[in-house]
């Protein structure tokens, strides 16, 4: 029978570990929010605060109290903490969405794994990188996992459970069971770059900047087609502006090292020359497209 979680710890208080957190909070779960930076705790904790009263809104329509309590109930469950080492101390499920930077997943993973409990779950949220890899540095490693969320993670329903050939079936049992918990659909991918969807949408989100850069059409038509010939929320101009051409940059860089080869992989220029000028889409103001502030 696989361990229930009642604690998480998330690591990281940007957009995707905020997400994470209020999720969990929002479905019964305690959960410790972790970042170095008070700073960004202070941030994450308006935006959880914003985004639960969305979620009350919409789920408590016609019951303006239930919402109220909805929301007060899931922040009394949330804490936040610039203390990894005291926060993961009693905790049963570790959810790791910092930088994609090996080393600096590396170092986090192997300052808690002797002090976190023996029975607890580590998980990475990372995009790109290799569960495998990042799992190299813990004892742990038929506890360890990849939970990869999709922003806005209070929106997307999806939640991709990735298992390395080290993962225990009774750590990827609880890892699939707390998925369904927090109102997820989970889906199952091996250990591969990218796993299912971003092994689909960011060569596919490249090949649209490509499109632009040779002028085959505007961004505002690739954004349009997309949208209303293919039916998708976002054109993939659009979600990449939403997504961050920095985040964007990364995860091909970091591709076309490992797989020089592979054609889907090749640096895309106009996202270099975004990400070179601090344009990097809705968070920054502008991208491919200007936003007001
Ligand atoms: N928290 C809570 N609720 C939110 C929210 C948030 N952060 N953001 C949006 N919502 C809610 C809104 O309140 C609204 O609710 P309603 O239907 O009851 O009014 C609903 O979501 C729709 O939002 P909006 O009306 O503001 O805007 P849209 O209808 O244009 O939808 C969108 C916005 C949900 C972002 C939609 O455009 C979409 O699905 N886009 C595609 C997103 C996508 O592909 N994400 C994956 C990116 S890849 C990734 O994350 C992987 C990573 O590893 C890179």
């Amino acid at each position: 029978m696989a361990a229930l979680v009642r604690h998480v710890t998330v690591v990281g208080g940007g957009l995707m570990g905020s997400g994470i957190a209020q999720v969990a909070a929002q479905t019964g779960h305690r959960v410790t929010l972790v970042d170095v930076n008070n700073d960004v705790l202070k941030k994450a904790q308006a935006s959880i605060n914003v985004n639960l009263q969305r979620v009350a809104k919409k789920v408590y329509k016609e019951d303006p109290a239930a919402g109220e309590k909805f929301v007060a109930e899931s922040l009394s469950r949330l804490n936040t903490s610039a203390d990894l080492k005291d926060a993961v101390k009693s905790t049963d499920l570790v959810v790791e969405a910092i930088v994609e930077n090996m080393a600096a997943k590396h170092t986090l993973f192997s300052s808690i794994d002797k002090i976190a409990p023996e029975h607890a779950l580590f998980a990475s949220n990372t995009s790109s990188l290799s569960i495998a890899e990042i799992a190299s540095v813990v004892d742990r490693k038929d506890r360890f996992g990849g939970l990869h969320f999709f922003n806005p993670v209070p929106v997307m329903k999806l939640l991709e459970v990735i298992r390395t050939q080290e993962t225990s079936e009774e750590s990827y049992q609880a890892m699939l069971a707390w998925g369904k918990a927090i109102g997820k659909t989970c889906i199952t991918c091996k250990d591969t770059p990218g796993f299912v969807v971003n092994r689909l949408l960011v060569p596919y989100m490249a090949e649209a900047a490509r499109l632009y850069e040779r002028g085959d059409a505007s961004a505002r038509d690739i954004d349009i087609a997309m949208k209303l010939g293919a039916g998708y929320p976002m054109g993939p101009l659009e979600l990449a502006d939403y997504v961050g051409h920095d985040t964007t940059k990364a995860i091909i860089d970091g591709w076309h090292k490992k797989f020089p080869d592979n054609p889907l992989f090749k640096p895309v220029e106009s996202l270099n020359k975004l990400v070179a000028e601090g344009k990097l889409g809705i968070k920054s103001g502008e991208g491919y497209y200007k936003y007001k502030k």
